[in-house]
């Protein structure tokens, strides 16, 4: 049995390796890694219906237990609420929703655009700049620091952290910088305990402190899985948006013209290109069965959100990028109780951030072919390592 995402190919273009398994059935067998077998969902209803079925346990402490580890992982980063299961997992999340309101995002909306503006008016008038670096990087980690009530000078380490989480295949550099990360935040905490703010991060304090007895490990791990969760993601979606565009000039030119319609484009540039290709680990606590494969029980099992966007059954002429498509419906962030509860902020910043991009540049087009951009290194997140694009400044941008 060989398995399709370890080829290389794989990770600048996987949309043809889902179909052909699609193809085949909407669950396939991998071998999986350390030899133990799991199964890959490519097709849109048995993903959906996978991340909606409590029989597939998130608690990779369940999973692992027992199992020799030499991995130092952070506890904090280890068990984190996306790591759990309810009852726990609905303890976490109805805290974090509480203080993660419509509202909060709102009010974030003006420094969101500040900061937009700032990254922009560093780039040059005119000719090649990386928009990854330059941009889709730094600015969901500015802003989730905001949000959480991190220091400004504390900002590019957390972002240099935060990074190296991500650093596929690099396990004692992931471990370091998880116990770099825990440790901050559990410093910053007990800072916040003593002069309190308004940040996101003190109104879970607060929650701690009050009725709702969160305790301190769940509290670091919280500020953690917000930390992470809101900055690599929006990075790569941020990218896999502008490419998307860059690739179609038709609709490129259409937002730039109307850039009102934005909002309304979003849907369908994350359904295109899904920055979260396979959502995170599952595995059967019991045996289930699946678009008609039987799984048996302890078995992991990984949905790609990528290759059900993707399927023909749910979105006809799925390749095409169509931005009069009803693409509500995408599973980009997720399915269930564990759905991405940063949408409506990662939503805000990429609403932001393409709406300044396009009315300050005119003409942006790819520096290079898209045949030798690089890709991240991750078969989880997906999304461009850099992005050089050409653009001209508009007069009217000055
Ligand atoms: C476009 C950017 C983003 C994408 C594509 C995305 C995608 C996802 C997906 C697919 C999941 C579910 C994973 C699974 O079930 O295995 C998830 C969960 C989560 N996301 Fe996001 N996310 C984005 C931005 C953000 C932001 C900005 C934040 C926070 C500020 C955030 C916080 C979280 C948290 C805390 C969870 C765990 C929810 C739970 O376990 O109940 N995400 N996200």
């Amino acid at each position: 049995m060989t398995d399709p995402t370890q080829d290389p190919r794989f990770l600048q273009d996987p949309y043809p390796a889902y179909a052909a398994m699609r193809s085949i059935s909407p669950v396939t067998p991998l071998p999986g890694s350390g030899g133990r077998p799991g199964h890959l969902v490519t097709g849109y209803a048995e993903a959906r219906e996978a991340l909606g079925d409590a029989r597939l346990s998130k608690d990779t402490a369940v999973f692992f237990a027992g199992q020799e580890s030499r991995r130092r992982l952070h506890p904090a980063v280890a068990h984190t609420m996306l790591a759990s299961d309810p009852p726990q997992h609905t303890r976490l999340r109805k805290l974090v929703t509480k203080a993660f309101t419509t509202g909060a995002v709102a009010r974030l909306r003006p420094f969101i655009a500040r900061v937009t503006d700032e990254l922009l008016d560093q780039w040059p008038a005119g000719g090649t700049f990386d928009f990854v670096s330059g941009l889709a990087v730094p600015l969901p980690v500015i802003v989730i620091c905001e949000l959480l009530g991190v220091p400004e000078a504390d900002r590019p380490e957390i972002q240099r952290w935060s990074a190296r989480l991500f650093a596929a295949g690099e396990p004692g550099v992931i471990d370091t910088a998880s116990h770099a990360m825990a440790d901050y935040m559990t410093g910053l905490i007990a800072t916040k305990g003593r002069n309190p703010g308004g940040s996101l991060l003190d109104r879970l304090i607060a929650a701690r402190d009050g009725d709702d007895q969160l305790s301190e490990a769940e509290l670091v791990s919280l500020a953690v899985l917000l930390l992470v969760a809101g900055h690599e993601t929006t990075t790569n979606a941020l990218g896999n948006a502008l490419l998307a565009l860059l690739q179609h000039p038709a609709a490129l030119d259409r937002l730039r013209a109307e850039p009102d319609d934005v909002p309304a484009a979003l849907d369908e540039l994350l359904r295109f290109d899904s920055a979260v290709s396979t959502a995170t680990f599952r595995f059967t606590k019991e045996a289930v069965t699946l678009g008609g494969t039987g799984i048996p029980a302890g078995v992991p099992v990984v949905v790609a959100l990528g290759a059900a966007n993707r399927d023909p059954a749910r979105f006809p002429a799925p390749d095409q990028l169509d931005l009069d498509r009803n693409a509500a419906a995408h599973l980009a962030f997720g399915h269930g109780v564990h759905r991405c509860v940063g949408a409506p902020l990662a939503k805000a910043e990429m609403e932001i951030a393409l709406r300044a991009l396009l009315t300050r540049y005119a003409g942006i087009r790819l520096a290079i072919p898209a045949d030798r951009l690089e890709w991240r290194h991750t078969r989880l997140v997906r999304g461009p390592a850099s992005l050089p694009v050409l653009a001209q400044r508009t007069a009217e941008a000055g």
